[in-house]
């Protein structure tokens, strides 16, 4: 109900700024609005300018727009109706801070690969506050590349692979083991639970069990409602406190494992991120434990929710094409019945061997838009490519656009996993569902691993017929409905 009242709210409001902001056009534009204009006068002068657009209303900019949009089956509507009338980077007003919004492949990358002296990480003030000072998701410089490098390097590992094949494998046929036929199964919450499981058994080496369910109970206080809008709403400081306190049990038991794993001798080779972190200590710029320890929960932050809904809206998109989905579960038939002849379980490489599997896993990042784009606050005035970016700024780097962008994609909106079949367009900069440059995301080797082995799963060992549901944009990607899905389990030749 409160939702509904809200959205009512938003839609009211957004009218409105969509009439006021209509008119405050057709004034501008007998003066300098026209884009044309813009870039004459560039060219001509040479000197970078604030990129066209609207701050829109006092306080509240554009940000109503913006989240209207959101709610809507086109949440790209708010940046690509600007797109058409400023050019692909302009200037709003969202989320509390003037904010330069970029679709331009070209100028997103740039800031992407920029230093900590350009430009910084910016979240929500609400995640930022219960965020530790040394998150990784915060800190720049030296320190953020040695974590960021660490961890990477720990997720690429042929080790670490070998034993998420395995954990995966299992977590996800002990799901499979209680499906039922004569009820649907909810796609959503099943990878989401696989997903926990697996990520928290990668970063600390927690098993199933006791322990591991306390820890979800509390990342769920955690997490819900972090993505809230930047205005006070009555009640928000308690729900602050609940969500801290979340925090500060979860550190606890993650502190108590790394003084074990201290206590107990560092094992030289590495089962878990903390192992890697520990053991790669011995420097003039020691990590304390409460340093890795709440860094273990931050990294719950991005890891948690992107791959179930990765693999939910996989299940989605296949359910929807019926082409993909008989090729895509013949490719797994294939090598199920291969290894069973040889007489192997499926490795690491076998996943990644199957091609048109990973065509889709990467078509469905192009359509999802799991992560809609990025966010940096400009340290000082950056110019590129004739626009300023002015020093304290946002700067939005929007990823939706540029995937659903037709001039990019043919048929952008149809889901076509035969377009990557040559794998020619994966490392374009056209293509950033995982971001780009420092803080390229870390843990893309692992979300690919899971969707694969979970895909290669279900396809081999059910036949389903999925319910109508449809996908929600705002604040995170996610299914109506949860994607309810009738199963039937295959006969063994089938
Ligand atoms: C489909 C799944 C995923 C998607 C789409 C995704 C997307 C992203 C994106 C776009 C960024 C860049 C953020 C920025 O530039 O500000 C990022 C960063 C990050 N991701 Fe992922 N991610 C996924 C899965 C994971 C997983 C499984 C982990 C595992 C722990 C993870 C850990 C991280 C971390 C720690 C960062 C921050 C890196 C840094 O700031 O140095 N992500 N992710």
């Amino acid at each position: 109900m409160d939702n509904l009242l809200w959205i009512l709210f938003v839609i009211t409001v957004s009218l409105l700024s969509t009439i006021i902001f209509h008119n405050k056009n057709k004034l501008k534009s007998s003066s300098s609005s026209s884009r044309s204009h813009f870039i004459t006068s560039t060219t001509t002068r040479n000197l970078p300018q604030l990129p066209l657009g609207s701050l829109g209303w006092p306080f509240l900019g554009e940000t109503l727009e913006f989240i209207s949009c959101a709610y809507s089956e086109r949440p790209e509507s708010f940046v690509d109706k600007r797109r058409c009338m400023y050019g692909k980077v302009f200037k709003s007003h969202i989320f509390g801070t003037s904010t330069i919004v970029s679709t331009d492949a070209e100028v997103s990358r740039f800031v992407l690969q920029s230093d900590a002296k350009a430009f910084v990480p910016s979240y929500p003030k609400s995640l930022t506050e219960l965020m530790g000072k040394s998150s990784i998701l915060l800190i720049n410089g030296s320190l953020q590349r040695r974590i960021h490098g660490l961890i990477g390097a720990f997720f690429k590992s042929p080790h670490l692979k070998a034993q998420i094949t395995r954990d995966m494998q299992k977590y996800v046929q002990k799901s499979m083991d209680t499906w039922t036929e004569d009820q649907p199964i909810y796609i959503q919450d099943e990878t989401k639970s696989i997903a926990f499981q697996v990520l928290v058994k990668a970063l600390i080496s927690l098993d199933p069990g006791e322990e591991m369910e306390f820890l979800k109970k509390q990342f769920q206080e955690f997490i819900s409602g972090l993505m809230s809008l930047p205005v006070n709403i009555p009640g928000s400081q308690l729900y602050r406190s609940l969500q801290a306190r979340a925090k500060k049990k979860m550190v606890k038991l993650v502190q108590e494992i790394v003084q074990s794993k201290r206590s107990g001798g560092i094992s030289t080779v590495p089962k878990d991120v903390i192992d890697v972190l520990l053991l790669n200590n011995a420097s003039d710029q020691p990590l304390t434990d409460d340093l890795i320890a709440d860094n273990m929960i931050d990294m719950m932050i991005p890891g948690e929710d992107s791959v179930p809904v990765l693999m939910t809206l996989a299940i989605k998109y296949l359910s929807d094409c019926p082409a993909a989905l008989n090729q895509l579960t013949e490719e797994n038939m294939k090598l199920k019945r291969l290894k069973a002849e040889l007489g192997e379980p499926l490795s690491w490489s076998d996943y990644l061997s199957l091609t048109f599997t990973q065509a889709v896993i990467t078509e469905t990042l192009r359509m999802g838009n799991i992560i809609i784009g990025v966010m940096r606050k400009a340290m000082k005035d950056i110019e590129f490519k004739g626009y300023l970016i002015p020093k304290g700024w946002c700067f939005f780097a929007y990823f939706r656009s540029v995937h659903l962008d037709e001039s990019n994609y043919d048929w952008p909106y149809q889901f076509n996993p035969w377009r990557w079949q040559d794998n020619k367009d994966i490392g374009n900069c056209n293509f950033t569902p995982f971001g780009g440059g420092q803080r390229l995301c870390p843990g893309l080797d692992l979300a690919r691993l899971e969707a694969s082995i979970f895909l290669h799963n279900f396809v081999t060992q059910f036949r389903w017929m999925a319910e109508e549901d449809t996908v929600v944009n705002f604040p995170t990607v996610r299914m109506k409905r949860r994607l309810p899905v009738w199963v039937k389990r295959r006969g063994d030749s089938s």
